[in-house]
C-alpha cells in the first residue's frame, strides 16, 4: 500500500517534469521581476554592455567612450538593454519599462548619421527596441527607424556571392568578402520588413544568405564555421576563419547558438523545410556537446583547460533549443527542451546573481576564446535568458 502510495504521488502531475520546470520557471520570474525593477531604474538613462568591478553597468551611450566608430552609440549589443525592457513589458505590463525602452530606442537615432560604425548588426540594434516598440505599441517613428534599418543591412548584400557581408574593413583588412554566422539573427529585421511592406526583395535576400549560410557554413556533423570568407567579385568561397572560436575548424560555442536560434527564426518567417532540417542539426551537434556540470565552454573544441566558459552563448543555445521544440510534434519536443532546461538550471544555480551586488543577472559571459578577459557579464546574455525563461511560461511575443 505504501509502495502504491509513493508511486502515485511520483506520478501525479504536480510532480511530473513539466510540472516541475513550470514550477522552477515561474520562481525564475519572479526573482527577475524583483531583480529588474530597480536595475531598470537605477540605469534608466544609459545603455548599458557590462558591469564594471563594483557590479554597476556602463552606459555604451556616453560619448567619452566612442574611442571607435563602431563603439560607443554604435556598439552592436546596445539593442538589447531596449529588447529586456520589452520583455519585462510584456510580462508586468508596467509603462515604466516601455519609456525606458523608449530612451535607448530614440538615443540610437544617431547612429542613422553616423552610419559608418553600423555593421550587419542592425539587427541585433533595432529588432529588439525600435521592431519590438512597432509591434508591440503600432509606433509610427519606431516603423521608420526599423525600415530604414532593414534598408541599410539590405544594402549589405553581395549578389555575386549570394552573402550579406558582415563587418566594414577592419583597421588591419579588407573584409569586403567576410559573412559571419552571428548573420542569421539579423535576418529578422529583413524578414520583419518583407512582412510589414510586403516587398519581396527583404525576403529574397534573407533566404538567399541563409541558404549561403546551409552551404558553406554548416558542417556535416553539426557543428559551424564562425567566419566565411568569399571573393567578393566572383563570390566563391574562399576560407573559413576561427573568428571568436578557438581556431579553425573549431566550434565556437555562441556561433552555434545563432546558427540554431537563427535558423529557427529563418524557418519560422518562412516555412522552408530545411532550414527546420538544419535548427535540429546543429541543435543534436550541440546537444552531444553539454557537459555533464550543464556550463557551456567558449568552445566545444577547446582545450579542458583553460576552462573557459560563455554563458552568454548557454542562453542562446537554450533559446534556440525552446523554439525548436515548439515548432516539432509532441514526441520530439521533450528531447529539445529537457536540453535548454538543463543549460537554464545550471546557469540559475551555478552562474546567476540574484543580490544587488551586481546590476546583471548571468555570469561568466565571454566574448571570445582568445580575448584578454573572459567571465564578464555581458547585457545580452541576461536578455536571452530572462526570454528563454519567458518561453517556458509562455510570457509574451517572439520579438525575431
Ligand atoms: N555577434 C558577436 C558576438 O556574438 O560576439
Amino acid at each position: 500500500m505504501e509502495g502504491n502510495e509513493t508511486t502515485l504521488q511520483t506520478m501525479s502531475p504536480a510532480n511530473d517534469p513539466a510540472s516541475r520546470a513550470q514550477v522552477w520557471a515561474r520562481e525564475v520570474t519572479a526573482r527577475i521581476r524583483s531583480k529588474m525593477a530597480w536595475v531598470s531604474e537605477k540605469n534608466r538613462d544609459k545603455i548599458p554592455y557590462t558591469t564594471d568591478e563594483n557590479g554597476s553597468y556602463d552606459d555604451r551611450s556616453d560619448p567619452e567612450r566612442s574611442w571607435r566608430i563602431d563603439d560607443g552609440l554604435n556598439w552592436w549589443t546596445n539593442g538589447f538593454w531596449g529588447g529586456m525592457m520589452w520583455l519585462l513589458y510584456q510580462d508586468t505590463k508596467q509603462e515604466s519599462y516601455a519609456r525606458i525602452a523608449r530612451i535607448s530606442e530614440e538615443r540610437m537615432d544617431r547612429c542613422f548619421s553616423d552610419f559608418y560604425g553600423l555593421h550587419h548588426d542592425v539587427g541585433f540594434m533595432f529588432v529588439p527596441t525600435a521592431v519590438a516598440d512597432y509591434r508591440l505599441t503600432g509606433n509610427p517613428s519606431s516603423r521608420k527607424r526599423a525600415l530604414h534599418a532593414a534598408n541599410l543591412l539590405a544594402g549589405r548584400f553581395n549578389p555575386a556571392g549570394r552573402f550579406i557581408r558582415a563587418w566594414n574593413d577592419l583597421e588591419d583588412g579588407d573584409t569586403r568578402g567576410w559573412a559571419i554566422i552571428d548573420c542569421m539573427f539579423n535576418l529578422s529585421l529583413l524578414y520583419w520588413a518583407w512582412e510589414e511592406t510586403h516587398d519581396p526583395r527583404f525576403r529574397h535576400i534573407a533566404m538567399m544568405h541563409a541558404d549561403t549560410v546551409m552551404q558553406h557554413f554548416i558542417r556535416p556533423d553539426g557543428s559551424v564555421n564562425h567566419i566565411v570568407e568569399f571573393d567578393p567579385e566572383t563570390g566563391e568561397m574562399v576560407k573559413a576563419l576561427g573568428g571568436q572560436g578557438y581556431g579553425e575548424g573549431s566550434s565556437w560555442s555562441r556561433g552555434q547558438g545563432w546558427a540554431l536560434y537563427g535558423f529557427m527564426i529563418s524557418y519560422i518567417h518562412t516555412g522552408k523545410q530545411e532550414y527546420l532540417d538544419t535548427a535540429k542539426k546543429v541543435a543534436h551537434y550541440c546537444m552531444a556537446c553539454i557537459p555533464e556540470n550543464g556550463l557551456i565552454p567558449v568552445d566545444f573544441r577547446q582545450p579542458a583547460q583553460p576552462a573557459y566558459e560563455d554563458s552568454c552563448g548557454a542562453c542562446v543555445i537554450a533559446g534556440g533549443l525552446l523554439e525548436l521544440a515548439a515548432h516539432v510534434p509532441a514526441p520530439e519536443q521533450s528531447i529539445y527542451r529537457n536540453a535548454a532546461l538543463r543549460i537554464l538550471r545550471a546557469i540559475d544555480e551555478k552562474r546567476a546573481d540574484w543580490t544587488e551586488n551586481c546590476d546583471a543577472i548571468v555570469l561568466n559571459c565571454s566574448a571570445s576564446y582568445h580575448a584578454d578577459r573572459h567571465h564578464f557579464t555581458m547585457t545580452y546574455a541576461d536578455y536571452f535568458f530572462i526570454e528563454a525563461i519567458y518561453k517556458l511560461t509562455g510570457t509574451g511575443r517572439l520579438l525575431w
